[in-house]
């Protein structure tokens, strides 16, 4: 059965992707956001951002005349479900912002109605849809769902339909309800409690996380035997299933990770120090290649070159990219940076000039055309994560 669904923060990089695969499934999309500034851009047909297969899905929803862009908290009462998929960021002390969360929640709720179906979908604190219902129910509104999103991003609309859905809700009839909405585009869904819900979306980005933390540990002790990790960690797994998934060692950045585990630091008080202690490798890493500079270059201030700005490999999203930090830190010790990234307008420094004019190249993104590029062996290459043949087998000269 084909519905009308308001997304809230559907601009985004999450409620955009979303809204666009429950279009292409025919059903009357909404995609509600109080930031209106790629408006005209996306309804021209042109996504703001990377997202693989976006450009056909937005095109087609076009076409169809399946969405909507709207902002007047008046359209909200129209629509029989409500995806609330808003930023959830942490602030300046890693401490979630749930304030502003409910502060927006509080702000929908003069426009729900009591027969919406009302869904979270952004990565919350623990305790947060507990006191969305406690509102809501003061409204005698009782549908609500909470169904973590688990996609990783730039590939939403490749794994949605792919990936088991975690439901859980106050009620079987909104849980029954939405579940109806989200096998209209994905095969399987697995009911939890909300509490369950809330601690799967957290655990699995923690665990990514610390999952990369122990990597940028591993690489540090092999590299300081003068063994490189991504040699030695393609050993380690070939033919031997059980280290399949030990992870390159790189930038852990981005949005979500780190925030997803602070989150869970904060919620569990954690005393073992085993979440802050991944964060102190995973953001610490800038230091390491900063020493590394120092100790080839000492205090001849050389000109280093960053290849990649974004988050992340193949994306465009510069949100928490550690690449700024270390471009800083790089800086404030004297050297000249050059920064190039040919997803992002803003860095489209030419790769061939930044390799012929820097003495060193840092490789802090893996995009896949960095698979190709030429570095002289006369150059400082740091490739941490082994894209190229010359870092595979070496990090050095
Ligand atoms: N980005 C990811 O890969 C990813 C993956 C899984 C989960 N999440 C979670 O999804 C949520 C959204 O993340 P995102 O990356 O899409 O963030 P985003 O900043 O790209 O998108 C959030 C959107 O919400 C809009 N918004 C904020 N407040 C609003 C309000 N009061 N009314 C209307 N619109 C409002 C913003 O303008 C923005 O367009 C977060 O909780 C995040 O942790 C993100």
């Amino acid at each position: 059965m084909k519905d009308n669904i308001l997304i809230i923060g559907g601009l985004g990089h999450i409620g955009l992707p979303l809204g666009l695969i429950f279009a292409n499934k025919g059903h009357d999309v909404c995609l509600f956001d109080n930031n209106q500034n790629n408006k005209e851009m996306i309804l021209n047909g042109h996504l703001p951002f990377i997202e693989e297969k976006g450009d056909v899905y937005l095109n087609k929803a076009i076409r169809n005349k399946k969405i909507v862009i709207n902002n007047e908290n008046m359209i909200i009462k129209k629509y029989k479900h409500v995806i609330i998929c808003i930023g959830t960021p942490l602030d300046e002390y890693l401490n979630p912002k749930t304030d502003d969360f409910l502060r927006a929640i509080d702000s929908f709720i003069p426009f729900f109605k009591k027969s919406q179906n009302i869904i979270i979908r952004s990565s919350i604190f623990p305790g947060v849809c507990d006191l969305v219902y406690s509102k809501l129910k003061k409204k005698k509104i009782t549908n609500l769902t909470y169904c973590p999103e688990r996609i990783v991003q730039g590939k939403s609309i490749v794994e949605i339909p792919y990936l088991p859905q975690i439901i859980s809700g106050y009620d079987n009839n909104s849980i029954r309800k939405t579940s109806n909405l989200f096998l209209s585009i994905t095969k399987k869904i697995i009911i939890s409690s909300v509490r369950e819900a809330e601690l799967i979306k957290l655990f699995s980005n923690a665990w990514r996380y610390l999952g990369f933390s122990i990597a940028n540990q591993f690489m540090q002790i092999s590299e300081n035997e003068g063994i490189n990790y991504e040699g030695l960690r393609l050993k380690m797994v070939e033919g031997y299933e059980r280290n399949k998934n030990i992870p390159k060692a790189g930038f852990a950045a981005g949005p979500c990770l780190l925030k997803d585990t602070m989150q869970l630091s904060s919620f569990s008080k954690d005393k073992s120090g085993i979440f802050s202690m991944a964060m102190l490798i995973n953001e610490g890493f800038t230091d390491y290649y900063l020493e590394k500079i120092k100790s080839e270059f000492g205090k001849k201030k050389i000109k280093v070159g960053i290849l990649g700005m974004a988050f992340k490999q193949d994306i465009d999203d510069i949100r928490d990219s550690l690449s700024f930090k270390l471009k800083k830190q790089l800086e404030l010790n004297g050297y000249t940076v050059v920064c190039s990234d040919y997803n992002i307008d803003k860095y489209t420094y030419k790769e061939q000039t930044l390799i012929n004019e820097c003495q060193s190249i840092i490789i802090a993104v893996p995009h896949k055309s960095y698979k190709k590029i030429k570095i002289p062996k006369s150059k400082f290459l740091i490739d941490t994560w082994g894209i190229t043949k010359h870092g595979k087998r070496q990090n050095q000269r």
